[in-house]
């Protein structure tokens, strides 16, 4: 049986998890293989995580079985599976490879990361959903390439009435789905001769106090440290973690 503590022990450095503690009450947005979302469960906050893949709410449901770790996974659009809820904070690794291919995959894998022509499908999405999905004072962990444009996202969050920053940027090796679009990825101006490694980045945080009179209060006030999210992977695996 593996730990939970085995789920959090990525090599890639992980976040602050300040944000995540006893009593959170946290949704991650395209759980996968709930790795994140039994990390934050594993901290004692209480863990929505959503996935439009069956075959990931299916491995996220049984690494949180395998864990002996309560999480509620649901299936489906993360917006719809989400709606006339908050929560604090909102974690999301969602799928950001730039892919030749502008219409966002239906079905088989490729949901798990592409996201249009420039990436930013879903992130775009999170963006403007963030006010309504967060708490006042609220925390969202939002990781993506750099290849998406991070000021891109920023200037979205701010719109949205998000203050936004990144908090955190980390240099990881190209991943196979990358690599294999090399050639299209550098005449579209969004890779030079040579990259091997990109960067992944950002945070955001909803503007306003936090709640003073209910149990979010400390996720509030945990917003206030430096934060950022990091993954294994832009790409993931519907593994037993
Ligand atoms: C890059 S993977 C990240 C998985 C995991 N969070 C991690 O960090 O390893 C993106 C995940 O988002 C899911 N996804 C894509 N579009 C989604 C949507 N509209 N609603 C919910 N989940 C979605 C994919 O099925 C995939 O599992």
């Amino acid at each position: 049986m593996p730990s939970t503590a085995l789920a959090c022990s990525d090599p890639i450095p992980r976040p602050s998890w300040e944000p995540v503690h006893d009593g959170a009450r946290v949704v991650e947005l395209g759980t996968g293989t709930g790795a994140l979302a039994l990390c934050a469960a594993a901290r004692g906050a209480d863990v929505t995580a959503v996935d439009v893949a069956w075959p990931a709410v299916l491995a996220a449901r049984l690494n949180g079985w395998l864990h002996r770790t309560p999480l509620r996974v649901l299936h489906g659009d993360f917006a719809s599976r989400t709606e006339g809820q908050r929560f604090d904070p909102v974690l999301a690794n969602p799928p950001y490879a730039p892919s030749p291919d502008s219409r966002l995959p239906a079905s088989g894998a490729r949901p798990a990361w592409d996201a249009g022509s420039d990436g930013r499908a879903v992130i775009d999405r999170i963006c403007d959903m963030a006010p309504v999905l967060l708490y006042t004072g609220g925390v969202l962990l939002l990781v993506h390439s750099g290849m998406c444009r991070a000021q891109e996202t920023l200037e979205r969050l701010t719109r949205a009435g998000l203050t936004a920053r990144v908090a955190e940027r980390v240099l990881v090796p190209w991943g196979s789905v990358l690599r294999s679009r090399r050639q299209w990825l550098q005449p579209q101006g969004l890779a030079a001769a040579g990259d091997e490694q990109e960067e992944l980045v950002i945070t955001g945080r909803s503007s306003g106090p936090s709640p003073s009179t209910d149990r979010h209060v400390a996720a509030g006030q945990a917003s206030r440290a430096a934060i950022g999210l990091h993954t294994a992977s832009p790409l993931c695996r519907y593994s037993v973690v």
